[in-house]
């Protein structure tokens, strides 16, 4: 029998208006626009200032636009997974709340969390139904309200993240395009260098946990950076070796934009032109989840049809992945 692919049929992504700048950052902690671009890359990211609004409200976005360019009714849709790190609530999902609200209604829908990974995991975790045969139309949505769990006050943190989210459509073909290969890592030896520690059933919220800022995000970001290139080197070298793909195959390096830094050093090691590899940092910052689909959507006119695509991400866990994609359509 016919292996079947799933396919990537149609982006879409969204950001809020709001651009926080480098300059406005300066008014708010000791940090300058030179620090910021010449250590992160980033010289503006997106803040949803849209009242009672949180991460649903930029998934239903991208979902909303990711239905109607691929002429999708909401009924055709057998699943939602949503990656995400600031849900909406602790339960319901925020993919639950998505879908409602765009109106799937024959859908099964569930979050999935691998913080800055989540979107590699979740395509994975969608592609897999696709593959398994009783899955038509699957939706990947990565959707994250950071500016929700950043402390304006800690210079370390506030000038990296924005908000934003992508989604993308998964159905089967017998075509060998598609999801092909993916490699996926946990370590939880990342537990104490990333994290937010107040609000879920270790530490639950009490005015304490709110005095001591445990539900803002804490990083300590060296050893992060270097777990964050060895970890993405790695995976893509191994995907790479096992399918046979050298440099030149690839046409497009998808990483997680967390750091110019580290998107260079990753294209180095692999040996990849940095003309190959999708970079938005500069205008977003990192939006966790959504990063990959917002890189995607953003190049979408530049992808053709039967182009290795090479994703890759590091977060949170630590969690980290390469995945392999031959885009489906020309734009
Ligand atoms: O997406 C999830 C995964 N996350 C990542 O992959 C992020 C990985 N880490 C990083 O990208 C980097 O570690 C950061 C961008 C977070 C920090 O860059 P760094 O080059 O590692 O800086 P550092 O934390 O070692 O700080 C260097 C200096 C320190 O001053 P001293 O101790 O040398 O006097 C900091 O206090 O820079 C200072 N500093 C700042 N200065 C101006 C830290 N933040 C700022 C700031 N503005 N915003």
């Amino acid at each position: 029998m016919a292996r079947t692919y799933a396919a990537i049929t149609g982006i879409h992504g969204f950001v809020p208006e709001y651009v926080l700048s480098n300059k406005e950052l300066e008014k708010m902690v000791d940090t300058n626009d030179e620090w910021i671009v010449s250590r992160t890359g980033i010289r503006e990211r997106r803040i949803l200032k849209v009242p009672d609004a949180g991460s649903s409200y930029l998934g239903i976005k991208a979902v909303e636009g990711l239905l109607k360019k691929t002429n999708t009714d909401p009924s055709e849709i057998d699943l939602v997974i949503c990656s995400t790190a600031t849900p909406d609530m602790m339960f319901p999902d925020t993919a639950n709340i998505i879908s409602d609200r765009v109106g799937i209604r024959k859908a099964f829908t569930f979050d999935l969390h691998a913080a800055c990974s989540g979107f590699l995991f979740a395509l994975t975790t969608g592609a897999k139904y696709i593959e398994s045969g009783g899955f038509k139309k699957v939706i990947i949505v990565g959707a994250d309200k950071m500016s929700s769990i950043t402390d304006y006050t800690d210079r370390a943190t506030c000038i990296l993240f924005g908000d934003g989210a992508g989604a993308v459509l998964l159905e089967p073909t017998e075509e060998p395009i598609g999801v092909m290969d993916s490699l996926l890592r946990s370590d939880g030896v990342g537990t104490k260098y990333l994290y937010q520690k107040g609000g879920g059933s270790y530490h639950p919220a009490t005015h304490e946990t709110v005095d001591n800022k445990e539900h803002f995000i804490y990083q300590d970001g060296k050893p992060v950076f270097k777990a964050a290139i060895e970890g993405m080197a790695d995976v893509v070298g191994k995907m790479m070796a096992r399918n046979g793909l050298a440099a030149d195959d690839v046409s497009w390096v998808v990483p997680h934009q967390a750091n110019l830094r580290i998107i260079e050093q990753v294209a180095r090691y692999a040996s990849f032109p940095m003309e190959k590899v999708m970079v938005n940092i500069h205008k977003y910052g990192n939006t966790t989840t959504a990063t990959i689909p917002l890189c995607l959507w953003e190049y979408q006119d530049r992808l053709k049809k039967g182009d290795n695509l090479i994703l890759t991400a590091f977060g949170g866990g630590f969690t980290w992945g390469a995945i392999w994609v031959k885009w489906a359509y020309n734009p």
